[in-house]
């Protein structure tokens, strides 16, 4: 099924949920825009009526790590069908990474994304240019005209900002445009050719990543960023040790900010059956005390956003032993059902904290406005239900990818519809 548009559309019975608190309420939406949020709305003439007793109406979420493949690797995924997969999963900003063949570290390039999400979907797409020309060495990209395309962003994500110097140059210059630099932190060294967190390498019979190429890569980044007085913003923060360095430049008052995956916060390696590369992605699944500790920093405002990278690679390019299978795993589909099943069926986390993680905080760590259903708002809408019960079928996706290393659960809480402007679609 695909978009179904109203002129005007009335969701009737639900409940209106927001990060501050819920409250049962109507909401009335006219050619894209809220026009009112009240209990016992009347229908207008002509009004489309949309039965969402029992549901949650909530603002619609923003995702500020996606890796589409597109150009390059369609097979993986397009444009078209991370959007779809993005829709299935009510997120409706959607940052898609530069790590795509080519690298998109030109204009033409960022503006072509936009173009042609526009005329597919009512989502948002917002392309997260390259730091470097093709993630490589130390030329930057041209920022300003970067920006002026549609870039929302710029990240080098995939791979670390070689050298320290050049991400120092690289702040410095996205401060003056106002884009976010987001991070993703390893030392390459270290890292080298793992696959998996070296505490389970032995179990899997293949090679490790030992923690510290995470933690060096975060020291580094956030000490050059603290160093120069200037934000950034750290990519799938994994570890205890990353976890402690966030959390302390942020009590020191740094502009650091971070996200966390749904991935590291539900599975440790210890899930990850012999073989199966699903589970492999980079940063790879950490022990018991990691998820903990990224657990304690969302609870404690450490990480303030959670985001997939959703890392889609065909099943032909997964087919293969694990020290040489691609890194990465879908989770557009199941971002906020694991999410909700991690942190809130267990009691961790009230649901309007985890709405924050989706809402506000990346929409703060992107400079986007935050969707809201409040009155005068473009219509930017999840109907969620809190209480769905569902097995997790990868081949069932709308992404081309089955990469998912949730198949087979079951998850508490779903997406079952998603208003986007005049655009409506029920799940
Ligand atoms: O798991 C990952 N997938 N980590 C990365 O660093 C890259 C990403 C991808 O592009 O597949
Ligand atoms: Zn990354
Ligand atoms: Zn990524």
């Amino acid at each position: 099924m695909t978009w179904r548009t109203a002129d005007v559309l009335l969701l009737r019975g639900g409940t209106v949920v927001t990060c501050h608190g819920r409250t049962p309420a109507d909401v009335l939406v006219r050619e894209g825009v809220i026009e009112a949020v009240k209990a016992g709305l009347p229908a207008p003439p002509g009004a489309e009526v949309e039965d969402v007793r029992g549901l949650l109406v909530t603002p619609g979420f923003v995702d500020v790590h996606v890796h589409l493949r597109d150009p390059g690797a369609l097979d993986s995924e397009t444009l078209e069908s991370g959007l779809e997969a993005a829709a299935a999963g009510g997120i409706h900003h959607v940052f898609c990474m530069a790590n795509t063949d080519p690298v998109n570290d030109a204009a033409s390039l960022t503006a072509d994304l936009v173009a042609r999400a526009r005329r597919l979907s009512p989502l948002s797409l917002h392309p997260v240019a390259a730091v470097t020309r093709g993630l490589r060495g130390t030329e930057l990209t041209d920022f300003a005209a970067l920006k002026a395309a549609g870039a929302g962003a710029l990240s080098n994500d995939g791979l670390p900002v070689e050298d320290g110097r050049t991400l120092r140059r690289a702040l410095e210059r996205a401060e003056e445009e106002g884009l976010r630099i987001l991070v993703h932190a390893e030392d390459r060294g270290l890292a080298g050719d793992g696959a998996v967190d070296a505490r389970a390498a032995v179990r899997l019979r293949a090679k490790g990543i030992p923690v510290g190429a995470e933690d060096v890569g975060t020291a580094r980044d956030v000490g050059v960023a603290v160093e120069a007085r200037l934000p950034v913003h750290v990519c799938h923060v994994s570890t205890m040790g990353s976890v402690e360095i966030v959390r302390h430049a942020r009590r020191a008052g740094a502009p650091v900010t971070a996200e966390a995956t749904p991935h590291h916060l539900l599975l440790t390696y210890d899930e990850i059956p012999e073989g199966d590369t699903d589970f492999k992605m980079n940063p790879p699944l950490r022990s018991r005390a990691d998820v903990d500790a990224v657990v304690g920093a969302l609870l404690d405002g450490t990480i303030t956003a959670i985001a997939t990278d959703h890392a889609p690679h065909a099943p032909a390019r997964k087919a293969a032993p694990l020290d040489r299978a691609p890194f990465g795993a879908i989770g557009l589909e199941t971002s906020f059902a694991v999410s909700h099943t991690a942190l809130v069926a267990t009691g961790r986390m009230p649901l309007e904290r985890l709405l924050g993680l989706y809402v506000e905080g990346p929409a703060a760590i992107a400079g986007i406005e935050a969707p809201a259903v409040a009155t005068g708002r473009r219509a930017s809408i999840n109907l969620i239900d809190p209480d769905a019960e569902w097995e997790v079928v990868p081949a069932r996706f709308r992404s081309r990818s089955r990469n998912c290393p949730f198949k087979g659960r079951r998850l508490r809480g779903r997406v079952v519809g998603v208003v986007a402007g005049r655009s409506l679609r029920r799940f």
